[in-house]
């Protein structure tokens, strides 16, 4: 379990390796039994790979190269301005995600060209996209987190690697033409899935100290 939680990370770089059906069904069952208020399970989860999942990148790939403008928002990925210590955090991330890369900050064209990949899901052959209903509430979205975290460690145990992305709901409508959801769902996020291309150079992320966000209040 240990070793699940600290060998995750955000993997965006995968082969081409597929990802057998029953791999994913085995760790989307297991995932199911994610704890949510009242037990509403409010995820609701749309698996693509083969030519779907290639014809959403071409789909996706194209509005990239046409700088397409962003689909209008659902949710706010972030607050506006955000405050310390989160704008740190913040920045000391995308230091690390560029530099790994050899990308500068002032290297805009380069930044965005890294970003693009996204949309190519880092080469990943599988992915899935995680709705919601929209009269869900934050408890709720909350409840998703824990099922994707439960996705996440289980794909570790099945050696496949991932990475979760609220790039997607930028191209939500392209998303939609794929899978079709019932109006009544809002896109959170993507998730590539996949085997780890370890020729895909990064820089693990740091964590906070614990005193940081961990408060004991011992008796
Ligand atoms: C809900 C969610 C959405 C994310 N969206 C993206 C994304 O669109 N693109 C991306 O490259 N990484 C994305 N990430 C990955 C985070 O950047 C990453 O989890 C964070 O920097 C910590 O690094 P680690 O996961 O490698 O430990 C997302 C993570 C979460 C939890």
């Amino acid at each position: 379990m240990y070793e699940a939680v600290r060998s995750r990370r955000a993997v965006r770089g995968f082969t081409d390796r597929q990802v057998p059906r029953e791999v994913l069904e085995r760790v989307l069952s297991a995932a199911a039994w994610s704890p949510s208020g009242s037990n509403l399970q409010p995820w609701r989860i749309y698996v693509l790979t083969g030519g779907p999942l290639v014809e959403l990148k071409k789909r996706a790939g194209k509005r990239v190269a046409a700088r397409d403008p962003w689909d209008e928002r659902q949710y706010e990925m972030y607050p506006p301005n955000l405050k310390s210590p989160y704008r740190e955090r913040r920045s000391a991330f995308g230091q690390e995600r560029y530099s790994a890369l050899g990308i500068t900050h002032e290297d805009w064209e380069a930044r965005q060209r890294a970003a693009a990949a996204n949309w190519d899901c880092f080469g990943a052959p599988a992915a899935l996209f995680c709705y919601i209903d929209r009269d869900m509430g934050r408890p709720q979205w909350a409840d998703l987190g824990m099922y994707l975290q439960t996705v996440m460690l289980l794909l570790r145990a099945e050696g496949l690697h991932s990475c979760p992305q609220m790039a997607w709901s930028v191209y939500r409508k392209t998303v939609a033409e794929i899978v079709s959801p019932p109006d009544e769902l809002i896109l959170f996020c993507g998730m590539s899935i996949g085997f780890e291309d370890v020729t895909e150079k990064y820089v693990r992320t740091g964590r906070a100290p614990l005193a940081e966000t961990v408060t004991f209040v011992e008796g």
